[in-house]
């Protein structure tokens, strides 16, 4: 199947098999492996990326479904090797250690920033709930997106 998407604002078609896991299409065809894979099944959040602004586990999508689709990965995020803030954050934080879980967490957290104004620490807790982190028990984490959220704006504190 020709598959045509929008990946990080640039058009990319490919001829490819529709049922392979887009988390797959991603690293492999697209060479774009900052999208991690921790369970494969859908449970930790680690593959997530943006499908039309919103957060999906890519391990669970197969790549027919976002034909014409407009997707973002963690490296559309910064322009360049640049952080973003809320990349930054979590590094500042100390809410990034192993790192697995990162990628996932900053693009859920850059989506609910964009679309969520008053983001309080019980509300990014919940918005945050499918993506797992078995590093850092997740305060840090959580204390990094409020400040970025803060920052920009569009939140509070606890
Ligand atoms: S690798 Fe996709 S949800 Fe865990
Ligand atoms: S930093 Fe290791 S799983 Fe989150």
């Amino acid at each position: 199947m020709k598959i045509r998407m929008q990946v990080n604002g640039a058009a990319r078609e490919l001829e490819t098999e529709p049922m392979r896991r887009l988390l797959d299409v991603l690293r492999e065809d697209c060479g774009l492996t900052g999208t991690k894979e921790g369970c494969g099944e859908g449970e930790c959040g680690a593959c997530t990326v943006l499908i039309d602004g919103k957060p999906v586990n890519s391990c669970l999508v197969p790549v027919g479904q976002v034909h014409e689709a407009e997707l973002l990965t963690v490296e559309g995020l910064s322009d360049g090797e640049l952080l973003t803030d809320v990349q930054r954050a979590l590094v500042e934080h100390g809410g990034a250690q192993c790192g697995i879980c990162t990628p996932g967490i900053a693009v859920t957290a850059e989506s609910l920033i964009r679309r969520e104004k008053n983001l309080d620490h019980a509300r990014i807790r919940e918005l945050l709930a499918g993506n797992l982190c078995r590093c850092t028990g997740y305060q840090r984490v959580v204390e990094a997106v409020a400040e970025a959220a803060a920052k920009r704006g569009g939140a509070g504190d606890e």
